[in-house]
């Protein structure tokens, strides 16, 4: 119950352990073609290049900048936290000129905001946001920020590694131009993959600009030759991760996501009523507190390191700690996935009890 990976269904962790199969294999393009269906099922989009990157969500992160983005670009990142500063990081380490729309820890950033950083200075190529906050559990509307980017004339770029799978993702319907996820918190495997989609438009943007320039490996156009036809060798594939990725979504699709989406929300109610008892308090308001991911204040007097070395070595339960500025501050406890789960819940509020009170 940290910030990820979550726990697996048994179904998937039987599939991680059968025999691979060749990544050239006819069965893995089928395999490929029925995962790939059902990321876009989940991203709800139409794009065609919907894929699982290899790699965890930083492939995913890094894949989509060095794709979009060239030496000198302007690119506007929207950051209220660790993994929007990390956006910003990756595109300066590309050569883009970035400037940040700082908002609060724990707060969502107001779209008038990023308006006013769009009407000055040169215009952006692209504006990024996260839309899952995991180091403050915050929501954040993509919307708003992906249509005020739109009027600049830029691409939006959406990180979804703690949504996806967890809450209400709707890519085609908020005009989001590329977006990438992880695997391992709220779609239900073991890390190894990154979902990544981008329209056509981009594709078309990425060709015609020669893009990305050192990156080889998350080269858009050389892995679209190995995941469409004529299915050309690029890298050696975790066929596995796929194994386990098929299963995860068709367990999902089977479950159904409005009730998927409902546990993940029923999950983190109980959750935080449950600690109410302990006087540890979430730090972000009911409107735009995620439900993967609870992001809750430490009272005074509680030793942060300790009380979750001895959850995980006394009741097997891990829960995650502050990240940057929140370090020491607050506890981050993940509801996603497999692990999004009343029993799960009771027992972290068992395990807890006897912990604090020890
Ligand atoms: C919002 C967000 N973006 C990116 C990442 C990076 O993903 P990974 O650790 O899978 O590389 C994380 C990881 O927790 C995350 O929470």
């Amino acid at each position: 119950m940290g910030p990820g990976p979550s726990s697996v269904s048994p179904g998937v962790l039987a599939a991680m352990s059968e025999p691979p199969i060749g990544y050239l294999d006819p069965e893995l393009f089928e395999l490929l073609d029925e995962i790939r269906d059902g990321l876009r099922k989940l991203f709800r989009t139409t794009n065609k290049f919907t894929v699982p990157l290899t790699g965890t969500g930083m492939a995913g992160m890094e894949a989509c900048l060095a794709n979009c983005v060239a030496d000198g670009d302007r690119v506007v990142v929207v950051s209220a936290g660790y993994f929007g500063d990390r956006i910003a990081e990756l595109a300066k380490r590309l050569g883009a000129v970035v400037d940040v729309v700082h908002g609060e820890w724990g707060e969502a950033v107001d779209p008038a905001v990023l308006r006013a950083e769009l009407e000055r200075g040169a215009p952006p190529v692209l504006v990024a946001a996260v839309h899952a906050e995991t180091s403050t559990g915050v929501r954040q509307d993509l919307a708003p920020l992906a249509s005020t980017a739109h009027e600049f004339g830029a691409l939006f770029l959406a990180d979804m590694v703690t949504s996806l799978g967890g809450i209400p993702v709707n890519l085609d319907n908020w005009e989001i131009d590329v977006a990438y996820s992880a695997v391992q918190k709220c779609v239900g495997t073991p890390p190894g993959l990154a979902p990544v989609t981008v329209t056509d438009a981009v594709l078309e943007s990425v060709q015609q600009r020669g893009l990305p320039r050192a990156n080889w490996f998350s080269d858009f156009k050389l892995l679209g030759n190995y995941y469409d036809v004529p299915h050309m060798y690029h890298h050696t594939v975790p066929v596995n991760n796929y194994k386990a990725l098929q299963i995860a979504l068709a367990e999902a699709f089977e479950e159904g996501l409005a009730r998927r989406f409902d546990r993940h929300q029923a999950a983190s109610a109980a959750l935080i009523e449950g600690l109410e008892e302990f006087d540890i308090r979430p730090l972000a308001a009911p409107e735009i507190r995620l439900p993967t991911l609870n992001a809750v204040v430490l009272p005074s007097g509680v030793d942060d390191a300790l009380v979750r070395t001895n959850l995980l070595v006394h009741h097997g339960i891990e829960i995650g700690g502050g990240l940057g500025k929140l370090k020491g501050k607050i506890w981050r406890i993940g509801t996603m996935g497999y692990s999004a789960d009343l029993n799960n819940v009771e027992r972290l509020l068992a395990a807890l009890k006897s912990e604090l009170h020890r």
